[in-house]
């Protein structure tokens, strides 16, 4: 896993829309997931900035959601549709058409889970998946104990889940009980990741995983199992990790790389 850590959650939004926004100009087609969550807003805004500002055009991109609160309709004001609605997509040239949100108000989740999964395989797959991490290490509603083969499905949320996004309801009573989440299988079939990180409550989570055992019960440490994610951090994210030193050095090497200025071994 690829780690980059940013001084502040300011840069950690400008380092992931430049992946991003790198990406949709190399292919305009590309296929985004994306996340809710405080976590991305500020890489939406940094989208938003360069649509308006640089003339990032959305107008060929489709997106998949990764979760959708059961029970909510897309104009509840806490749902995650209403979230991509007000945060994103309201501000950018994306068909409205090929932005996908799990309906939390599905009649037959069985079937609409296969649909959703079926709606990602007929776009080709995700090429970007981005992704926050919950207190309790999970990627999107994936709650510990979830299969790391699982694909999406309905998911029981853990009282630590619940606590954590109160602060988005009226209290923790207010908060539904399930969602419907894509799996991690269908994650880790992503052809990139972008973990995003900020702020000290999420040390812990960070450390176990990109540091610790994979284990269903940290479910963003199966991240370790996919071959490209990029992990970007803020420095209070970051504090826990050990190898921090290491992961700064390969940053410093890949931006010689670049700029042409590694000098030969032997020079
Ligand atoms: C929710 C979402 C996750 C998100 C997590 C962390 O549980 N389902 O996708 O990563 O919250 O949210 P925040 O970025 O607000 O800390």
């Amino acid at each position: 896993m690829r780690v980059i850590v940013e001084k502040d959650k300011e840069g950690v939004a400008r380092r992931a829309a430049q992946f991003a926004a790198i990406l949709v100009r190399k292919r305009p087609n590309c296929v985004l997931g994306l996340a809710t969550g405080g976590t991305p807003l500020g890489m939406y805004a940094e989208l938003i900035r360069l649509h308006r500002e640089e003339g990032l055009d959305f107008s060929r991109v489709v997106t998949f959601n990764l979760d959708e609160y059961v029970g909510l309709s897309a104009t509840h004001p806490q749902s995650y549709r209403h979230f991509m609605q007000q945060n994103l997509f309201d501000h950018i040239n994306i068909d409205p058409r090929d932005t996908h949100v799990p309906d939390g108000r599905a009649l037959d989740f069985e079937a609409y889970c296969a649909h959703y999964e079926r709606l990602i395989s007929d776009e080709g797959g995700i090429d970007l998946q981005v992704l926050g991490i919950g207190s309790d290490g999970h990627i999107a509603f994936n709650e510990p104990g979830s299969s790391l083969g699982s694909r999406t499905r309905l998911k029981t949320l853990t009282a630590e889940t619940i606590r954590d996004n109160a602060r988005f309801f009226g209290g923790e009573h207010e908060v539904p009980r399930l969602a419907i989440t894509m799996g991690v299988g269908t994650i880790l079939e992503s052809r990139q990741c972008l973990l995003l990180a900020a702020g000290a409550s999420k040390a812990k989570a960070i450390r176990e995983t990109i540091e610790g055992p994979i284990t269903a019960q940290i479910t963003a440490s199966a991240l370790q199992l996919h071959r490209d994610v990029i992990a970007i951090l803020d420095e209070e994210a970051a504090r826990l990790l050990e190898r921090r030193d290491y992961y700064l050095e390969v940053e410093r090497a890949q931006a010689a790389l670049q700029t042409g200025h590694f000098g030969r071994i032997d020079a």
